[in-house]
């Protein structure tokens, strides 16, 4: 009989304990999910940093008053060509529309589209924005862009 009223006894403390490993096991899933949104929104921002890093830099190199609006205006006008006479932009390959995809002027080939809305890579690797100034500028301006016209570029382009 002593043993039956220990084990009565015991019973409900059992319960007691699996209750709380229950709620051990609920509040670490809520753990997890607070954290998976937290990293999902870490994400998101992660995306704008680099073009913003770069921004931070050309600003550092002097770039003075960068806005969208330049960008823009920079992004569709045409320089012509000393050697062959053509007029060159930007457009020239990557189309009015940054939305839309683009072509390359001399292989032909497609061009993906440049904003970031409508492609998710783009201004996502500092390198490689780098890279693309250097050649883009030297092709269609026939010299390297300033850090400001860069800025204003990266403005633009983000802007869409
Ligand atoms: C002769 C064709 C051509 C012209 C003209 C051109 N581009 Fe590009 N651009 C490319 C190609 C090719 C790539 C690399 C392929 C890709 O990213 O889809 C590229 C990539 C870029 C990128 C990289 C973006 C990223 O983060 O993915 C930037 C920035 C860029 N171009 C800016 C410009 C600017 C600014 C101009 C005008 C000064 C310009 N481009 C003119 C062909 C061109």
């Amino acid at each position: 009989m002593r043993r039956a009223g220990n084990l009565s006894r015991h019973r409900p403390q059992d319960n007691r304990f699996s209750d709380s490993g229950g709620f051990q096991v609920r509040s670490a899933k809520v753990t997890v999910i607070i954290l998976a949104l937290l990293f999902t929104s870490l994400g998101g921002m992660a995306q704008a940093k680099p073009a913003d890093d770069l921004l931070t830099k050309y600003r550092e190199q002097g770039a003075g008053n960068v806005n969208a609006k330049a960008g823009e205006t920079l992004w569709g006008r045409r320089f012509k060509d000393p050697e062959t006479g053509e007029e060159r932009a930007c457009t020239t390959c990557h189309t009015n529309d940054l939305h839309a995809t683009g072509r390359h002027a001399k292989t032909g080939k497609p061009i993906a589209p440049m904003a970031a809305s409508a492609n998710p890579k783009r201004l996502t690797d500092p390198k490689f924005i780098e890279k693309w100034f250097s050649r883009n500028c030297r092709w269609t301006l026939g010299r390297e862009c300033t850090p400001g016209e860069k800025g204003s570029f990266l403005l633009f382009i983000q802007s869409q």
